[in-house]
């Protein structure tokens, strides 16, 4: 199929679906919480986790105050909430309240964990450096929370326990489908 070629950028959407997840932060008796689809592991030897945050989020001022952050995997039934923290400015309303979001208590740090997450993240800030019109914040994973079950013996999610929370862009979430799971390992596919 030809492709179409352009040197026009513009909001470079088309990587996208990608996990949305939501930063979680705790600064001078103030919380928040707002989407994110831009994040990664950077290191598994220190866990290390990356995020983009613009810096005019709220959400930034608190990360930068504490020096923490929570990441929070929500499952598909809960992707309503992440669009109403990714919609909303944490400056102007209290976003736990309002949304009547339920968290539980961390562990290594003081950032809020989301009850609805089944898996999160709590991370102590190592770097944050500008890249363009975002910082990629770093952060060193000291502990991980994980609802009981919801991976397989392998380490990967049970798909038949819990559905991932995708953003596709322009308002659109999508879950993944189940019946598509193929096994390709990559010891007979690499050699193939
Ligand atoms: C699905 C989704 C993903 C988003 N991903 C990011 C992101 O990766 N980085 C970012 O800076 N903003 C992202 N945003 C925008 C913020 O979540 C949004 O601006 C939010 O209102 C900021 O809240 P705050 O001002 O309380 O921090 C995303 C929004 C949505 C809906």
């Amino acid at each position: 199929m030809p492709k179409i070629k352009s040197e026009e950028v513009g909001a470079f959407f088309q990587h996208y679906p990608k996990v949305a997840a939501v930063l979680t932060v705790s600064a001078r008796d103030k919380r928040n919480a707002m989407a994110v689809a831009w994040h990664s592991t950077i290191s598994f030897k220190p866990p290390l986790y990356g995020v983009a945050v613009a810096p005019k989020r709220f959400t930034y001022q608190l990360l930068l105050e504490s020096k923490e952050f929570g990441i929070n995997f929500m499952p598909f039934e809960a992707a309503e909430l992440v669009a109403s923290v990714g919609g909303s400015g944490g400056k102007e309303i209290e976003k736990f309240i309002k949304f009547g979001i339920a968290e539980e208590k961390p562990l290594k740090t003081s950032v809020p964990i989301l009850q609805d997450a089944y898996v999160a993240y709590e991370c102590k800030l190592v770097d944050n450096k500008t890249y363009g019109d975002h910082v990629w914040v770093v952060g060193e994973i000291v502990a991980v929370h994980c609802i009981d079950g919801v991976l397989t013996s392998k380490g990967t999610l049970d798909l038949n326990r819990v559905s991932p929370t995708l953003y596709l862009g322009a308002e659109f979430y999508i879950t993944v489908d189940r019946k598509s799971v193929r096994l390709l390992d990559r010891d007979t596919y690499g050699r193939r």
